[in-house]
């Protein structure tokens, strides 16, 4: 193996990030670009697609230069990224033939809506391990080829290419040599069969989808490619890719069955590990593969909130209530309590474990007493009763219950927040001296890859806890909380719910 360090590219929901790390996992440099979210409609959400591969390469190679390394000390690169978000483009001009149409892009409700009333649901779930929502890719990938003139055509002559941000990324940066995507990648599609591990012909028949326009799918940690000679000083293996939920859970190094982690970015993701047994959820959470090495998948049950660090996003840009995020902290500890104020964020519907794509968010509970802390306070609140929501969920399908949660993402640095997670979920938070785990996990997986670490016993020694909330809160004053919460809960979800 040439090279002595990783670098991972973190492509992201509202930024794109390319970190370095040594053979310790310590991470060396950083470089980061925010870019536009594109609204054109109510309820869509687009990226326009030159600006990520755009930002990619400038802060690949920012990152290099102020780690003081050259390409060379590179032993390999590690894709993570925003899942579901879809791309298709031509494969002779490496163009796209359309924005892409982002994870949280409800276009496609209508369809799936048809789907489920055609009694489809059943059988996707059970192959899947997903539900019929339009949070995952497939009807965006027919939205595209209905909606771009002659793309049907072309995708059925095998002219166009389909991808989530991971495979267009590895396509651009091998110089359009390889289309291929990660399983994890692949599982949020519609399109995979999570057992078995491959496409499916029957499920890409339902959701009109050519197979042509398929990439290879491969374990998380494989040799997918090596970057154009044009790109970098030198040519670097392309090692490691992952959907950034799932490389979140492998940087969290949890590795082990009943372990699990809770991710607070735009939304929030929790995963728990279930071994190699993929559970079927009877609350509406998803089945997942976590990771694949050598073949062997192990799977997790996850559950996906849409809106956990945009509400707080939406108190500073939509109502101009904070400046700056970090100003929460110190809001919701001035005030004794929410005084009553309940915020439900389904900004854009509500995932996990309703799926409600028609909720839209409400704040309830408001009375003269109420002000800008109470609403801080309450937006933080139902990160943590989400949260919650999902573990009782999980529990219930028959994951073993974790005996903590690993917490990482921007919004995992409110120690506010830590304390009230630790309190509401009754079990110790743990929260890693760095906080990107995500970009960490990509890491480990490039670097399993290539040998810069061997296994995953090696990879957990590298893994420590920076800091540790305990539950504090009385049982009685929880209860009463979470009846609240429930009872806000009820009048959110839509009346077609
Ligand atoms: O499934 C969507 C998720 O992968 C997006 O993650 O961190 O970009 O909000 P993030």
């Amino acid at each position: 193996m040439a090279g002595t360090h990783i670098l991972a590219i973190d492509q992201g929901t509202t930024s794109t990030r390319s970190l370095i790390f040594d053979s310790r996992a310590k991470r060396v440099a950083a470089a980061q670009r925010e870019f536009a979210q594109l609204y054109p409609e109510p309820g869509w959400v687009e990226h326009d697609p030159e600006v990520i591969w755009r930002d990619t390469l400038a802060t690949a190679r920012e990152a290099i230069a102020s780690s003081g390394l050259r390409a060379a000390d590179i032993a390999a690169i590690g894709i993570t990224n925003q899942r579901e978000t879809t791309l298709v483009w031509d494969r002779r001009t490496g163009e796209t033939i359309h924005r892409a149409i982002v994870w949280q892009d409800r276009r496609t409700a209508e369809r799936c809506q048809h789907l489920k009333a055609n009694g489809a649901e059943p059988m996707v779930r059970d192959r899947t391990g997903l539900l019929l929502d339009p949070y995952f890719s497939g009807t965006k990938l027919a939205w595209i080829l209905d909606h771009v003139p002659g793309a049907r055509v072309r995708a059925e002559r095998g002219e166009l290419a389909f991808g989530t941000i991971d495979s267009f990324l590895l396509w651009r940066l091998t110089g359009g040599k390889v289309h291929a995507t990660d399983v994890t990648n692949a599982a949020r599609t519609l399109l995979f069969d999570i057992r078995r591990g491959c496409w499916d012909a029957e499920l890409c028949a339902l959701l009109d989808v050519p197979m042509a326009l398929l990439p290879d799918v491969h374990d998380n940690a494989h040799l997918y490619g090596m970057t154009a000679p044009d790109l970098f000083d030198a040519a670097i293996p392309i090692a490691g890719m992952a959907g950034d939920q799932q490389a979140a859970l492998f940087g969290q190094a949890c590795f082990t069955r009943g372990s699990a982690k809770s991710t607070y970015g735009t939304g929030c993701f929790m995963l728990l590990n279930t071994g190699e047994e993929a559970l079927r959820s009877a609350h509406r959470l998803l089945t997942t593969p976590a990771y694949r090495l050598a073949g062997r998948t192990t799977y997790a049950l996850e559950g996906s909130i849409f809106t956990a660090g945009a509400a707080v996003k939406w108190l500073r840009d939509g109502l101009g209530v904070i400046t700056h995020a970090s100003q929460t902290h110190d809001m919701a500890t001035q005030v004794p309590d929410s005084h009553g104020v309940y915020m439900v964020p389904a900004f854009v519907g509500l995932g996990a474990p309703h799926w409600d794509p028609d909720a839209r968010a409400s704040i309830h509970g408001l009375t003269f007493g109420a002000g800008a802390a109470h609403l801080a306070r309450a937006a933080l609140e139902a990160v943590g009763y989400q949260t919650l929501d999902l573990i009782e969920a999980m529990v219930a399908d028959g994951g073993a219950r974790p005996a903590v949660m690993r917490v990482d993402g921007g919004m995992a640095a409110n120690d506010w927040l830590g304390q009230f997670l630790a309190d509401l979920l009754e079990m110790p938070v743990e929260r890693p001296g760095d906080l990107e785990t995500t970009a960490r996990g990509a890491a480990f997986l490039a670097g399993l890859a290539v040998g810069l670490w061997s296994d995953l016993p090696e990879l957990a020694a590298l893994w420590s806890s920076a800091r540790c909330f305990t539950p504090a809160m009385a049982a009685d004053r929880r209860d009463v909380l979470v009846a609240g919460w429930h009872d806000a809960l009820r009048r959110t979800l839509s009346a077609s719910h």
